[in-house]
């Protein structure tokens, strides 16, 4: 035995222990990481905090969160989720939901979409919108597949369909006012092809996030036609549904008739329309055979949404949140507006263009800086080539943050930037655009 012998030479299996305890590398990780590639976001969101807290008056427009004056997760779904814990309903649920909740969202859906979903076989809860988003792909995409993704997009999708090893084929659609066009989706279901990943799916996200486009429903049923001409499933993400602002009225795509309802995941949540990121809501409806496969994975690697949040959320669809919504809808209606008529005066003083604001909290903003210079802090002369400097521009010359569209699967020279209105209320974004104006001025 390997111990006596060791204790023959005077060591016993402590000391053994501490010889191994010496080594000071690391583990080798699986890669897995790599495969996803970055973000800088959420690295970029710490460092804000940070220099806040140490007092630099940094204005943050980077994230997607709610906040600001006014802006609170509606008492009614704080009330049910306080209650449910003390009434101590802090067990397992079952892996789809809770019934009670499965039904309100099959009501909902029914009344306001026009599409039947069955509470039983067609609805998954789940730990926010993202995290469907990855089981759909996970229970649909084979490795030699791949993935359409008009692009500038949520940057998850690509790191979740590279997660899943499958192949992400990404489409600009600036040309055509950052919306996907028959055409294009005809070209990119024949590119993939060629490519030996023919496209299993499409991403559609209306309203989107960062262009803020809305789809109309004239507009989403040739891509429709063209998805099921191709046995391609729609994945169809409408979480910020609640934020339409151009008068146009939220469609789902599951509507148009029951194959379009068989061929679509939809992905939805309460993250944004009830300002509950925080909470972990959101979920996916479609076809019992797709749905039973995201909950068994589900079941195993992740778990349901928590017990209480659950009973929570289902106060956002009894109607009792409804002066809430409409208070946030408004607020953020105004928000909209002023970003809209800031950079409406923007345009004519320093030529700044920008997408759409149609609906989400976004605005994708180019300003003209790239190929211009600046002067930093150190008296050091900067040249701006594309979106990330455009970024850093901003950030240490005007003290405000917004994300560059590299995060956005898109390219770097670019330049645009995403200004997200979503936790800044309109004071605040005025201060960030008298400040974006003096800095434009001194580049100018
Ligand atoms: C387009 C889009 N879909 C889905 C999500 C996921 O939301 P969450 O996982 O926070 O519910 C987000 C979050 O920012 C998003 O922007």
């Amino acid at each position: 035995m390997a111990h006596d012998k060791l204790r023959e030479n005077g060591k016993g299996p402590t000391d053994v222990f501490k010889d191994k305890a010496l080594r000071t590398d690391a583990p080798a990780l699986s890669g897995i990481g790599d495969l996803m590639g970055g973000s800088s976001a959420l690295a970029v969101n710490a460092k804000i905090i940070e220099l806040q807290k140490q007092g630099h008056p940094i204005i943050n427009c980077t994230i997607g969160d709610l906040g600001g004056e006014g802006i609170a997760t509606p008492r009614a779904i704080i009330a049910a989720t306080a209650s449910a814990l003390a009434m101590g309903k802090t067990r397992y649920t079952p892996i789809q939901g809770i019934p009670e909740l499965r039904e309100a969202i099959a009501k909902q859906f029914a009344e306001n979409e026009g599409v039947n979903y069955d509470p039983n076989t067609e609805i998954l809860t789940s730990t926010g919108g993202r995290t469907p988003i990855f089981l759909a792909i996970w229970a649909l995409c084979k490795q030699n597949e791949s993935v359409i993704v008009p692009t500038p997009a949520f940057i998850a999708y690509e790191q979740l369909i590279n997660l899943c090893r499958v192949g992400c084929h990404r489409v600009d659609t600036k040309q055509s006012g950052y919306k996907l066009t028959p055409e294009a989706f005809e070209k990119a279901i024949l590119d993939a092809e060629n490519a030996w990943r023919p496209a299993k799916m499409l991403i559609i996200n209306t309203p989107g996030n960062p262009t803020g486009v809305v789809y109309s429903r004239q507009e989403l049923k040739p891509l429709m036609e063209i998805a099921l001409e191709n046995g391609i499933v729609v994945m169809y993400d409408q979480m910020y549904k609640t934020f339409i602002f151009n008068g146009e009225k939220h469609f789902n795509v599951a509507a148009f008739n029951d194959a379009a309802k068989n061929w679509t995941v939809v992905i939805d949540g309460l993250s944004k329309s009830c300002a509950m990121t925080g909470l972990r809501l959101g979920y996916a409806l479609g076809n019992k055979t797709i749905i039973a496969e995201m909950a068994k994975v589900q079941g195993m690697a992740i778990g349901h949404s928590p017990s209480v949040v659950q009973w929570g959320g289902l106060e956002a669809f009894n109607g009792a949140t409804l002066g809430d919504e409409k208070s946030l809808f408004d607020e953020f209606k105004k928000r909209r507006d002023f970003v809209l008529s800031r950079l409406g005066k923007m345009r004519e003083e320093f030529g700044v263009s920008h997408a759409h604001l149609d609906g989400g909290f976004y605005a994708l903003v180019n300003f003209p800086l790239v190929g211009k210079t600046y002067r930093n802090g150190d008296g050091k002369e900067i040249g701006i080539k594309g979106a990330k400097d455009v970024a850093s521009f901003l950030v240490s010359e005007a003290q405000v943050a917004v994300i560059p569209v590299t995060e956005f699967s898109y390219p770097d020279e670019d330049g645009a930037v995403r200004i997200s209105y979503g936790a800044v209320d309109v004071k605040q974004l005025g201060e960030a655009f008298d400040r974006i104006e003096t800095v434009l001025r001194k580049v100018a």
